[in-house]
């Protein structure tokens, strides 16, 4: 456990204003399948392509939820790079386990808040966040910026995927609905900025009315 860092926590405690997660791996999966319209390998692979891994890179997935999406990951940083999944619902991390046991990979998923990642500085190359943070309380959106910030080195990448835009412009079902409707990516420009991200940069997907927002650690 050389990588799980020592020192003294900078990010947030978790404390009665933390949130849950989500505790339905299945039918998690079930949803997602449905709304990707079975084409939910290839939605995988669009958000991967923004990511911008490469063989020998070490990638945080932050909410990985089932590890669909860190399972994916795995093959575009070989040779020499490795995956790591946090989440802080257990259902969750045992159906991403499972997984990655079922397909023979070695993928670590440990139970963490994205508001106090477990790691040392540094320790990532990149770091992700999809379908993440509209469920984090806005207080605590910062504190999981700084984390991701803290995780990397100079010039590593940040990548969020969420939901975005006026409301009266969202389309997709999944984009209007309940905390996805409420939340904006791209008001987290400012507070991306403000923890240490440069080259900030952003805009819609063609997947389930998502937009991205990207950044390089100053
Ligand atoms: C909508 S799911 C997305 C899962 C996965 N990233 C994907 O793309 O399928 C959101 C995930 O974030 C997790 N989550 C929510 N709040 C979190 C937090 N504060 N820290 C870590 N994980 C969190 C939930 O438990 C859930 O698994």
């Amino acid at each position: 456990m050389h990588h799980m860092r020592s020192e003294a926590h900078t990010g947030a405690a978790i404390g009665p204003e933390a949130n849950r997660g989500i505790s339905f791996p299945r039918l998690y999966d079930l949803l997602v399948f449905i709304l990707t319209r079975g084409r939910d390998k290839a939605y995988r692979e669009a958000m991967l392509d923004l990511a911008g891994l490469a063989p020998g890179f070490h990638l945080l997935d932050v909410g990985c939820g089932t590890g669909t999406q860190a399972i994916s990951a795995w093959r575009r940083v070989q040779p020499g790079g490795s995956v790591v999944g946090v989440d802080v619902s257990e259902k969750m991390l045992a159906a991403a386990r499972r997984k990655a046991s079922r397909a023979g990979l070695n993928i670590a998923f440990h139970h963490a808040d994205a508001a106090e990642l477990p790691f040392e500085e540094g320790r990532f190359d990149v770091v992700t966040f999809t379908t993440v943070l509209h469920m984090v309380p806005e207080a605590r959106r910062g504190f999981c910026l700084r984390e991701a910030a803290r995780v990397l080195p100079p010039g590593g990448r940040l990548l969020v995927i969420d939901y975005a835009g006026p409301a009266g412009e969202r389309r997709h079902l999944s984009a209007k609905h309940g905390l996805h409707g409420q939340f904006d990516l791209h008001r987290l420009r400012e507070p991306l900025a403000a923890a240490g991200f440069e080259r900030i940069e952003g805009g819609p997907l063609n997947w389930l009315g998502l937009h991205y927002l990207r950044g390089i650690k100053s």
